[in-house]
């Protein structure tokens, strides 16, 4: 595979900073939501914590119409729109208001896993994706995207142990390797945004990593 094309992602123009966290199934992503929000509040940094699909009553419930499981096959398409369309709601709901008026924002997912699922893992062009994103999120993009990974086998058994499995829960491991794969590829392309944590160590490790990486950043943005 030829070397990823490189992309700079420019700042939001809000004074607030938007943080995703990102992952496959049975990544942590929940535990590790956590230790962020409480490194956040160290920093007395003022946000909100929210989730893509969801966010909003709208969006929340748009999320329960993609998560559940139904006779009638979904198409892809139609999976694809009611992300976007759960988060043009979310945006400007939640989003943007709370950016533009200097709160953080760290969503439990956003645009990066429309690419490693609908893009990866159902194979839908990375050039529709893109074209709904300038459509609907146009600049508001995380201005840094925490990557937890693992691999795929490891991740599903963790997340097997949770009990019932969601429509997206039950897909085959083929699928969730395009889901790693995408994700690493995006992070790859977009060097500065991403930071890719090795979420198979045990947590205390996981953790100074995310420490570190946040640490890091901190100072990035303090400059
Ligand atoms: P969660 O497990 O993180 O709560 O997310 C719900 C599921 O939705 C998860 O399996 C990933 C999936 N998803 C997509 O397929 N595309 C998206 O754009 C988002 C935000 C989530």
């Amino acid at each position: 595979m030829s070397a990823p094309e490189k992309t700079e992602n420019a700042p939001n123009a809000f004074p607030g900073k938007f943080i995703s966290v990102e992952g496959s199934e049975g990544v942590g992503k929940t535990t590790n939501l956590q230790f962020v929000q409480n490194y956040l509040k160290s920093r007395n940094i003022a946000f909100i914590l929210t989730r893509e699909p969801g966010g909003t009553p709208l969006a929340e419930e748009l999320r329960n119409l993609l998560l559940t499981h139904r006779e009638e096959p979904v198409s892809e398409d139609c999976e694809l729109l009611l992300m976007f369309a759960a988060r043009a709601q979310h945006l400007q709901q939640v989003i943007r208001p709370a950016l533009s008026e200097g709160t953080w924002v760290l969503s439990d997912r956003f645009t990066d896993a429309t690419y490693a699922y609908q893009g990866g893992g159902r194979s839908l062009s990375s050039e529709k994706i893109a074209n709904l994103e300038k459509l609907v999120v146009a600049s508001t993009k995380p201005d840094l995207t925490l990557l937890l990974d693992v691999p795929v086998e490891v991740g599903i058994d963790r997340a097997k142990g949770r009990g019932a499995l969601d429509r997206f829960e039950q897909e085959q491991l083929d699928f969730f390797e395009r889901v790693r794969r995408t994700y690493l590829l995006r992070a790859e392309q977009e060097p500065s945004r991403f930071r890719v944590i090795d979420a198979e160590q045990p947590l205390v490790e996981v953790q100074q990593q995310i420490q570190q990486a946040l640490d890091l950043w901190f100072e990035q943005i303090q400059r």
